[in-house]
């Protein structure tokens, strides 16, 4: 049976189900299409199926076309599961948040397996992408597949491997980041290598799931811990009168041993300020406290309100309080270049600005209107960027770094800046950096 999959797997033959067509799900499912393989996309969200079906992109720095692309190639979307038997490998690359008690949410995981397992059938491989505590594939998803009358190993094989999507960099796509893969079995393995081998330049094996599990997270452990350092040398530095993004640019010089990291007005997005807390939860079964995710999380967590003291003080400088100021907050997505703003500290920075009774506007050219989101609400469209408009605000916070805003523009005419990205390297009356 194994060889059979794998056989059909190298040869492109093979049908790919792709379950969770999201920022991680998407990407993945054009590239098996590029090279040549049946791909089926499998979502609960039926306006998103929609939209593929009609060629359409839902996600900006993903064009129409290479949707229309995979199309052409015979690619198909449903929100029907029973088709999980149609396929050969299920791909699930669905949503692994923090409850409001900040411990894992795997009911989107769970969901989906108990949707798929009753349709699963032999000589089929199903890998986890989601990120999540190690363990996960071999206590949670096995015994719900195994339930089925399937043996893991014999006649279903199940991996785990980790996307590492990193959105709007430019300089890697889903083919060029190696990708780590761990099988509940040695045979689960060698089926998770031919399943990834025809899609991804190099495949990195590790000896099971848990480990694979676990290289995920220190990943994303490793770039929380290391902002919330520099964001605390931030606060030292801004004390001391220096400027921190001077000496990093400094350290960066050193062509060993040190890594730039850069600070920010807290951490974004999907990943590194929830997949931390995945393993403290975990770790706490095991009897171990992980103080460096713990401390790391307070430092970044408290970044939004560091920004704030330092807007207030730039408005008292002229006579001026937050309460009934104009500011204009610049970039509410979590990153620049990319329009996903889940976990933006730009939304908790407008929200404790709006509370403390400023007016507030935002612009943004990666998202044109405020969304719809399920725990914050503004009725707000981008503002447009002109020398009047800037004008007219009593502060700029430039919270996201947008290559698209024009830097010179915005500081000739606003009256005052308040950069928490370091974009600003000219000391100036009207720019405090933050
Ligand atoms: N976004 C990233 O840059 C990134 C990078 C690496 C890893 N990850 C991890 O990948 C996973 C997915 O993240 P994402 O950013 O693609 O999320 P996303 O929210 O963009 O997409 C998830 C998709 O899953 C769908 N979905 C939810 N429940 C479902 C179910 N029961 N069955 C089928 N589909 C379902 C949603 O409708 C959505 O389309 C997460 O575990 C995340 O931590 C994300």
């Amino acid at each position: 049976m194994k060889a059979r999959l794998i056989e059909s797997l190298n040869a492109k033959q093979a049908t790919i189900g792709i379950v969770g067509l999201g920022y991680v799900g998407l990407p993945l499912l054009l590239r098996y299409c590029e090279v040549g393989y049946k791909v089926v996309g499998f979502d609960i969200d039926r306006d998103k199926v929609d939209k593929l079906l009609a060629g359409k992109s839902y996600i900006e720095h993903i064009p129409d076309n290479s949707v229309a692309r995979a199309i052409e190639q015979g690619f198909d979307a449903t929100t029907d599961f029973s088709r999980a038997s149609e396929v050969d490998a299920l791909i699930l690359c669905v949503p692994t948040p923090l409850n409001k008690y900040r411990e894992p949410d795997l009911s989107f995981v769970m969901n989906t397996v108990e949707a798929l397992a009753p349709h699963m059938r032999q000589g089929q491989i199903v890998s986890l992408e989601s990120t999540t505590y190690p363990g996960t594939t071999d206590e949670e998803l096995r015994p719900r597949i195994e339930r089925f009358g399937h043996t893991i190993g014999e006649d279903i094989f199940l991996v785990f491997s980790p996307e590492r999507e990193d959105p709007g960099n430019a300089n890697f796509t889903t083919n060029t980041i190696p990708k780590v893969c761990g099988g509940c079995t040695p045979n689960c393995l060698e089926a998770g290598m031919a399943l990834y081998g025809q899609v991804i330049d190099q495949v990195v094996p590790v000896s099971s799931t848990r480990a694979a599990e676990l290289t995920k997270l220190l990943e994303n452990i490793h770039r929380a811990v290391n902002i919330g350092l520099v964001n605390e040398m931030k606060i030292v530095a801004d004390k001391m009168g220096i400027d921190i993004h001077e000496v990093i640019r400094a350290a960066a010089t050193k062509p060993f041993g040190f890594v730039a990291y850069y600070p920010g007005p807290g951490l974004g997005g999907h990943c590194i300020p929830i997949d931390p807390f995945y393993l403290t939860w975990k770790a706490r079964e095991f009897g171990v406290h992980t103080r460096f995710i713990e401390l790391a999380g307070e430092i970044n967590s408290s970044m939004p309100d560091y920004v704030i003291s330092k807007i207030t003080s730039a408005l008292n400088a002229v006579r001026k309080s937050i309460a009934g100021s104009k500011i204009l907050v610049l970039g509410i997505a979590y990153k620049k270049n990319v329009d996903d703003m889940r976990e933006s500290p730009s939304v908790a920075l407008m929200e404790r600005l709006r509370d403390l009774g400023a007016e507030i506007a935002y612009s943004d050219p990666h998202i044109p209107a405020f969304p719809k989101m399920r725990d914050h609400s503004f009725d707000l469209k981008s503002v447009s960027l002109t020398a009047e408009t800037l004008a007219s605000y009593d502060c700029v916070l430039l919270a996201t770094d947008h290559d698209r805003f024009d830097y010179e523009m915005i500081s000739k005419h606003s009256q005052l800046i308040v950069d928490s990205r370091g974009r600003y390297l000219e000391p100036s009356s009207h720019i405090v950096k933050a």
